[in-house]
C-alpha cells in the first residue's frame, strides 16, 4: 500500500497504526547507525524514525504511523509538509538558493520582514535581523541591547530556555545539565525567580507577581545589581522547556513598570510561543505589553531553519559590519516562512484559538478522573499538564513523566515532556477535533495504566 494511503486511513480512522514492535527493523537499524555516528548529548525520548510526514500524521520506516502532537517542538507550525508551503519553497528553489542576505538583496527577505513589522505589537516602527535559529535570535537580541543601552548586565529568570550558544545559555536557568562544565560563561548575567503561580518559588504572602517584583528590587537592584548598570530583562511570555508556565496576567505589565523606571529593555523570547501557536501572532500580546525585542524561530517557517530578531527602529542602530550572518534569511527559508505567514493570517491563528480551547476542556474532563494531573496550563496550542504524586503536596512525578510519554509512543502518539515533571502539547496549528479527541483518549489511557 503506498505510504500515502496509509496516513489517509489512518485520518479516517482518526487512530494510529502501529503495526510492529517498536522500535520495527527498519528504525532499529538506522538508530543502530545513528549511534554510531552522532552526538551522544541529543537527547531522544523514544526511538521514533521519521520515514515521511503529512499534517499530524508522521510514518516511520516501518510503516508505522503515529499522531504528532509535538510538531517537532513546536516548529511545524502548518503541519508536516503543507502544500502551500511545498510549493512556496519549490518555486523559490527554482530561482536562487541563497545570495547572503547580510551582503547582497533579495525580496523574499524584505517581504517576510515587512510581514513580521506588521504583526509586531505596538505603533513604533520596527526592523528585523534575521538567523538560522533561536539561540542566534537570543544572541542578536543580547548583543543589541548591550550596543545600544552601554550596559553590560542582563537579567533572565530560573526555568527560562533561550539556547545552547554562549550568550543563550548564559540566559538559560532551565537544567544544569545544559550549563555544567561549559564554563566559563558571559558574565553579567542574573537569574531571578520566575513567577509560577502552581509552585510559587517566593515565601512572601504576597500574590506570586508581586512577590516576583519586590525580589528583583530589594535583593537585586538594592544590594547585588545596579539597575542603572542592567541592559534587559529577557522574558519568555510563557516558560517554554521550563514546563509551559504562564505567569499572572499583570506580570509583564508591573515587571515593564520596572524597566522603564529605569531604561532597562524589555527582550521577548516568542522562538517557542510565536507564530500565532497561542492564539495571538506573539504570545506577549495576552498580557498587554509591547516588548522593545521579540525574537523568533521554530514555528516560523514551518520546519525550514530561520529565525528572526525584531527590535524598534530607534533601537537598531548599529553599524555596518557590527553584527551579521552567512545563512540567516535564506531565500528559502523566507518562501516557506511567507508562506507559513498567509495560512495563519487566512485561518490557523483562530484555529489554535479555538482548537487550544478545545483541547484545554478535553484535558480538564480527564484531569477529573486522573488525579495524577495536578494543573493544567497554557494558551493556545501551548499547553501541558504537570504530574504529580499527590495533588495537595504536589510532589513532583517525573519518572512516571518519562513512563507516560514512552507508553504514548508504543500507543502511537507523540508527545513531548517539559519541565521537571510535565507533559506538553504542542501540536501543529492546523490540528481538528478529531485528532485531538483521538490524542485525549490515548493520553486517559496511559495515564490509567501508571
Ligand atoms: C524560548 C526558546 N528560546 C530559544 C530556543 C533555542 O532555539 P534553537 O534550538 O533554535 O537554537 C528555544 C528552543 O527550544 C526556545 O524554546
Amino acid at each position: 500500500m503506498p505510504a500515502y494511503d496509509v496516513e489517509r486511513i489512518c485520518l479516517l480512522l482518526r487512530k494510529p497504526l502501529i503495526k510492529t514492535k517498536l522500535p520495527g527493523p527498519e528504525a532499529r537499524r538506522i538508530v543502530a547507525r545513528d549511534r554510531r555516528v552522532l552526538s551522544p548529548s541529543y537527547t531522544r525520548s523514544y526511538p521514533l524514525v521519521i520515514d515521511h510526514a503529512r499534517g499530524l500524521w508522521v510514518r516511520d520506516p516501518d510503516g508505522n504511523v503515529f499522531l504528532d502532537f509535538t510538531a517537532g517542538i513546536a516548529v511545524t507550525s502548518t503541519g508536516h509538509c503543507h502544500p502551500k508551503v511545498v510549493h512556496a519553497i519549490r518555486q523559490q528553489v527554482r530561482r536562487y538558493l541563497h545570495m547572503s542576505g547580510t551582503d547582497f538583496y533579495y525580496e523574499p527577505q524584505v517581504e517576510l520582514a515587512e510581514k513580521l513589522v506588521r504583526h509586531s505589537p505596538g505603533k513604533d516602527e520596527r526592523k528585523v535581523f534575521f538567523t538560522n535559529s533561536g539561540t542566534e535570535a537570543v544572541e542578536a537580541a543580547f548583543k543589541l541591547a548591550r550596543y545600544v543601552t552601554k550596559r553590560e548586565k542582563i537579567i533572565s529568570f530560573f526555568g527560562a530556555f533561550h539556547g545552547r550558544t554562549f550568550g543563550s545559555l548564559s540566559l538559560t536557568g532551565s537544567k544544569i545539565r545544559q550549563r555544567e562544565k561549559f564554563g566559563p560563561l558571559v558574565p553579567g548575567v542574573h537569574h531571578v525567580p520566575f513567577p509560577n503561580p502552581y509552585r510559587s518559588p517566593f515565601s512572601e504572602k504576597l500574590a506570586v507577581d508581586d512577590a516576583c517584583i519586590k525580589y528583583i528590587v530589594d535583593n537585586l537592584f538594592k544590594r547585588t545589581v545596579s539597575p542603572r548598570e542592567v541592559s534587559a530583562f529577557v522574558i519568555e511570555p510563557i516558560q517554554g522547556e521550563g514546563g509551559y508556565i504562564v505567569p499572572p496576567k499583570d506580570f509583564y505589565r508591573k515587571l515593564q513598570k520596572l524597566c522603564r523606571e529605569y531604561g532597562i529593555l524589555l527582550i521577548a523570547d516568542e522562538v517557542q510561543s510565536g507564530m500565532g501557536r497561542t492564539g495571538k501572532f506573539f504570545a506577549i500580546e495576552h498580557f498587554g505589553v509591547v516588548p522593545d525585542i521579540i525574537t523568533l524561530a521554530k514555528g516560523i517557517a514551518s520546519g525550514m531553519p530561520l529565525g528572526a530578531m525584531i527590535a524598534r527602529a530607534s533601537l537598531m542602530k548599529w553599524e555596518p559590519g557590527s553584527h551579521a550572518s552567512t545563512f540567516g534569511g535564506n531565500p528559502v527559508s523566507c518562501a516557506a516562512a511567507l508562506a507559513t505567514v498567509g495560512l495563519l493570517e487566512k485561518s490557523l491563528i483562530r484555529n489554535a484559538e479555538l482548537m487550544g480551547h478545545y483541547l484545554r476542556k478535553g484535558l480538564e474532563r480527564i484531569a477529573k478522573r486522573r488525579k495524577m494531573i495536578g494543573d493544567i496550563r497554557g494558551l493556545g496550542l501551548m499547553q501541558a499538564v504537570e504530574l504529580v504524586r499527590d495533588r495537595k503536596k504536589k510532589t513532583l512525578a517525573s519518572r512516571e513523566q518519562a513512563c507516560i510519554v514512552e507508553r504514548a509512543f508504543r500507543k502511537g502518539l507523540l508527545l513531548l515532556g517539559c519541565g521537571e515533571s510535565a507533559i506538553r502539547f504542542s501540536p501543529a496549528l492546523t490540528v481538528r477535533k478529531n485528532e485531538i479527541d483521538t490524542m485525549l483518549e490515548i493520553l486517559d489511557d496511559c495515564l490509567g495504566r501508571v
